[in-house]
């Protein structure tokens, strides 16, 4: 039987072990999936004695597991962020599942201008994400300007034709502004029926944000969306294979839906 697992610290809320678990039950996979508490101090060891066939990284290793890496992949090291490994090298899936999402309903993006709200390392990956898939522009909306224009420097170096935009109307809140248990706070920006928003955080399932952005009549994605492929990406990641295609999407949303607050 495989053996994976998600390290963090804190770790006792990560709906990862639930998304993992009802996956290889769908695919038939005999393998268990372990929340694993692990502190900064003992990064180095883990990475260095588990057994693990592959595991995932969350809040707050992304960046600092890099050193005690063999090798990182292109992209995780571009974004400068790890949250899966396997056989010691370094993956970012955040972006993957982020693109993803946006296909799976059925949003292009190529050649359109958006805002992400929020500067940190979800930030990162999915402009990274939008660079890839031919985004016009991006600009930031972040509370610290100093983290802002960082992340504007590190846009510019990526796609220096990043020509900050005059009416964008995809807008991605890439902040925890929403999340449980402060349910009621939400992305300060103007938006009309015009836009799509797109949410990273899953937890409630619809945030205070989408809920009035679908009262105005604006296209709404939810942050679980992102989770679950950012899951499948890494899934595929250890197996070799394409399982995308097998996975029963709504049943593995009912499955994590029961779990959320
Ligand atoms: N759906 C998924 O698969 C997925 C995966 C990973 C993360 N997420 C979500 O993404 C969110 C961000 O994660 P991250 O790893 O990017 O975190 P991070 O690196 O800590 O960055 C957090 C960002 O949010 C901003 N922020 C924090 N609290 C705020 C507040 N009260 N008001 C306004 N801005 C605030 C921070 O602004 P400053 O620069 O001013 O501090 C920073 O830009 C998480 O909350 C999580 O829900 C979702």
């Amino acid at each position: 039987m495989k053996q994976f697992g998600v390290i963090g610290y804190p770790i006792e809320h990560s709906l990862s072990p639930i998304l993992h678990q009802e996956i290889y039950n769908q695919l038939n996979i005999s393998a268990s999936y372990d929340k694993k508490k692990v502190t900064r101090d003992q990064l180095d060891h883990f990475v260095n004695t588990n057994k693990l066939n592959g595991f995932n990284v969350t809040i707050p290793h992304k960046k600092t597991i890099i050193p005690f890496l063999k090798s990182l992949d292109p992209s995780a090291k571009t974004i400068g962020a790890v949250n899966c490994v396997y056989k010691s090298k370094g993956y970012n899936t955040d972006w993957i599942g982020f693109l993803k999402t946006i296909s799976n309903n059925d949003l292009s993006i190529n050649n359109k201008s958006c805002v992400i709200i929020g500067a940190g390392g979800v930030a990162r990956a999915i402009a990274y994400g939008l660079i890839r898939k031919g985004i016009k522009s991006i600009s930031i909306k972040n509370r610290t300007i100093k983290s802002k224009q960082k992340l504007l420097e590190w846009i510019d170096s990526l796609h220096p034709t990043n020509n900050l935009n005059e009416n964008p109307n995809i807008i991605i809140n890439c902040t925890p502004l929403g999340m449980w248990p402060k349910i009621n706070s939400m992305p300060d920006i103007e938006i009309n029926n015009q836009s799509t928003l797109i949410e990273t955080v899953y937890n409630p399932l619809e945030t205070k944000w989408l809920k009035y952005g679908k009262e105005i009549g604006a296209k709404t994605i939810s942050g679980l969306d992102m989770f679950i492929w950012q899951g499948i990406a890494s899934i595929e990641l250890w197996m070799g294979e394409k399982i995308s295609e097998k996975i029963e999407l709504e049943k593995v949303k009912k499955v994590l839906k029961s779990e959320l607050c």
